[in-house]
């Protein structure tokens, strides 16, 4: 059986992480693809020089050519610009749109069979100009935002209660930007719900809300301290996971922006839910129920996702 093929198109810090991830999980042979003149090929060869020390197998090359996307089974696109302090995700859109046009369109010409990972932010934009630009069918194309917004759940509910982060599970819904719904009914520690642990006396109400306005904001804080560019650690290894699940069929239910088709009464929308991915790209999208006031704050994300989509229609008519 031949080695499956990673392309990551973006060879940044996002994409230089993920390289190393893939490589040190042996996920399959790996391509970088920037537009940078030397930095895939940099990374590339410095990752190879790792191999013999770290102790993995893995052929890994750069380019400035979307032809050697050829055979990929995976394609994780970070190529555009990230965020610097003082910008919002949304301020993103123009550029990062043109980019997605060039990349789509490489996609289409040289990996149609392939399942795509959208990083580029505005994250729920931008994987549905993706796949508008691509052609590929909705289940193969997805966007990465729901397994980085729970993870940053995760890490501060873990804090807060003192436990392992390997027992505190979370759930967030909704667009990748400060309309994001943490669920704190569907995240656990150890399987007892949040509203649960407030009664125990784990923590309180006011605790619990301060840490979900922290999650939302969770990637602005990086970028306050960074301030050169955005997380990449965290968006890495969150992508990974998604690509894992699809190349080994493993049917893991994670949160991540599909194309919904009236699930949640919405239609025709990439927005953040619960999804199932397996070999078949996404294999189900999981309707949860949701009380009022986390149906409300949904609502509020699908407006703003929205709102992107029609200025990606006025930037490009061809997307109308
Ligand atoms: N094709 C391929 N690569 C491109 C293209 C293109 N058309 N346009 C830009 N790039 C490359 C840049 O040359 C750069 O190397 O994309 C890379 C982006 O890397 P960084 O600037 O380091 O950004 P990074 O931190 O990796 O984030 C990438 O993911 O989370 C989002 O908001 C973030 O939109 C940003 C993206």
């Amino acid at each position: 059986m031949a080695r499956k093929k990673i392309a990551l198109i973006g060879a940044g810090m996002i994409g230089g992480t993920l390289a190393h991830l893939a490589a040190i999980k042996e996920l399959g042979d790996i391509v970088l693809v920037d537009v940078a003149e030397g930095i895939p090929q940099g990374k590339a060869l410095d990752l190879a020089q790792a191999g013999p020390v770290e102790g993995y197998d893995a052929r890994l090359t750069g380019s400035q050519d979307y032809a050697d996307l050829a055979g990929a089974d995976v394609c994780i696109v970070t190529a555009g610009v990230a965020r610097k302090p003082g910008m919002s995700r949304d301020d993103l859109l123009g550029i990062n749109l043109k980019v997605m046009k060039a990349v789509g369109e490489g996609i289409k010409a040289h990996a149609p069979d392939s399942f795509v990972i959208c990083v580029t932010n505005p994250l729920d934009a931008m994987v549905w100009a993706l796949r508008e630009f691509s052609g590929l069918p909705h289940n193969k194309v997805v966007g990465m935002a729901g397994v980085l917004d729970s993870a940053r759940f995760r890490h501060f509910l873990a804090e807060e209660f003192n436990v392992s982060v390997e027992d505190v599970t979370a759930f967030v819904l909704g667009g990748h930007g400060d309309t994001m719904v943490p669920v704190p009914a569907y995240s656990t520690v150890g399987g007892i719900p949040i509203p649960d642990l407030i009664k125990m006396g784990w923590s309180t109400q006011e605790k619990i809300d301060a840490i979900v306005q922290r999650t939302r904001s969770g990637g602005g804080e990086i970028v306050g301290l960074l301030k050169t560019g955005s997380a990449f650690y965290a968006p890495a290894t969150s992508a990974i996971m998604m690509a894992e699940s699809y190349l080994k069929d493993k049917k893991r239910l994670l949160p991540a922006a599909a194309n919904l088709t009236g699930q949640y009464g919405v239609d025709n929308l990439y927005v953040g839910v619960p999804v199932i991915i397996g070999a078949e790209g996404v294999e189900r999208i999981v309707e949860i129920d949701l009380d009022d006031s986390a149906k409300a704050n949904f609502q509020v994300s699908v407006d703003a996702v929205r709102e992107l989509l029609d200025a990606c229609k006025s930037i490009d008519p061809s997307l109308s």
